[in-house]
């Protein structure tokens, strides 16, 4: 995101007061803003920098997981699908996936429960302490001048899939649990469609337990009122490898094709999936992970929420790059070795700024 180093107001003083109330956007909405702060409007170059597609809503490719499972009738069909839509739009929706749709409406009410609490219940969750597992916050932007987002968070990090249950605020817990739960098996059945679609042995990503951690994005985004001038999320790229998402009924995702804006419709019980930059890095350019945003809206709340896989503890501590068995003369790597830590550290430090890590680590830019 291309970011305002000269604004013309005191933006350090207008975070720091966001920040010390704690209370998030909401907090803004519910004490009546009618105009948004300075600090949450987006210029509007920025906002206007592709055109947002006419007409209708894009059809994702949908795969259908009935019959995927392994030996299943449709194993074979489902895998050329996943592969066609992994290299061609990084983007799908999934359907008969299992999870049943009272569990996904569960979770988002919960989640919508937990950030309508009273201020004073959530305030002791309040930090952006990276090393903390469960936390909420709003979205303070990194760098001196950039525009914070119409948006608040809980995130939940399972690492090696589990949690302490007793770490998840009870507004949501059970729900979470429950969720995660389904969340795991889907990730597994993806993990082994994946690898098939790559020509690789069907346990190979499971074995290298890139996804085996997740970082759950609980999001609330308030409505706005004046949504023209601000982002629910700006312009980004996912950094992990997977992330699957439910949202409600209220739309405003966009993904960037053709170097347009299409609208990511709600489809009621169909999960959205798209690759992360480290998958794209994995397949060495074979699966594309595409850049996507979330309008603001004078509607709210609308509630999302994003599981992003991540590398187990094990997987973490080892070198990282394009999968070995993918490289060829015709195809040599196109991205360099690095440990994980010295990514995710790139992103901390370059903040909202930063589109996307990839030339970083390409060779030969
Ligand atoms: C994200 C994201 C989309 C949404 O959290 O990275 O793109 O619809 N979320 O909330
Ligand atoms: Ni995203």
């Amino acid at each position: 995101m291309v970011g305002v180093s000269n604004v013309d107001f005191d933006w350090v003083k207008e975070v720091k007061e966001f920040d010390e109330r704690k209370t998030g956007v909401k907090g803004l909405v519910d004490a009546g803003v009618k105009e948004i702060p300075r600090l949450f409007v987006h210029p509007q170059e920025v906002i206007d920098r592709y055109p947002t597609a006419k007409g209708a809503a894009v059809e994702l490719p949908v795969i259908d997981l009935t019959g995927a499972e392994s030996g299943g009738a449709r194993r074979g069909e489902v895998v050329e699908a996943i592969g066609k839509a992994a290299r061609e739009w990084g983007f799908f929706s999934i359907i008969n996936h299992g999870i049943p749709l009272e569990t996904m409406k569960a979770m988002l009410e919960s989640i919508k429960r937990f950030h309508e609490l009273p201020d004073e219940e959530k305030e002791s969750l309040y930090t952006y302490e990276r090393s903390k597992l469960v936390k909420w916050n709003s979205n303070l932007p990194a760098q001196k001048g950039d525009p914070a987002c119409w948006r608040d968070v809980l995130n939940v990090v399972y690492t090696n899939d589990h949690l302490d249950p007793n770490e998840i605020p009870s507004a949501c817990r059970k729900e979470t649990e429950e969720y995660v739960k389904y969340m795991i098996d889907v990730r597994e059945l993806m993990a082994e469609l994946f690898s098939e679609a790559l020509g690789l042995p069907s346990d190979y990503l499971s074995k290298m337990e890139c996804m085996k951690s997740q970082s759950i994005s609980c999001l609330y985004y308030p409505a706005c009122p004046e949504p023209h001038k601000t982002l629910g999320a700006p312009k980004h790229s996912d950094t992990t490898f997977l992330t699957l998402l439910i949202q409600d009924t209220l739309g405003g995702l966009q993904m960037l094709r053709d170097n347009q804006w299409v609208d990511v419709p709600p489809v009621p019980g169909a999960l959205i999936a798209n690759f992360g930059d480290l998958m794209q890095i994995l397949s060495n350019d074979e699966f594309i992970s595409v850049e996507h945003r979330v309008l603001s809206q004078l509607a709210g709340p609308r509630i999302s929420v994003a599981t992003f896989s991540t590398p187990s503890i094990r997987a973490a501590g080892k070198p990282f790059g394009p999968i070995k068995e993918l490289i060829t003369k015709e195809k040599p790597a196109v991205y360099r070795d690095f440990m994980f830590e010295e990514y995710f550290q790139y992103y901390k430090t370059k903040g909202a700024r930063v589109e996307s890590a990839f030339d970083y680590y390409r060779i030969n830019k």
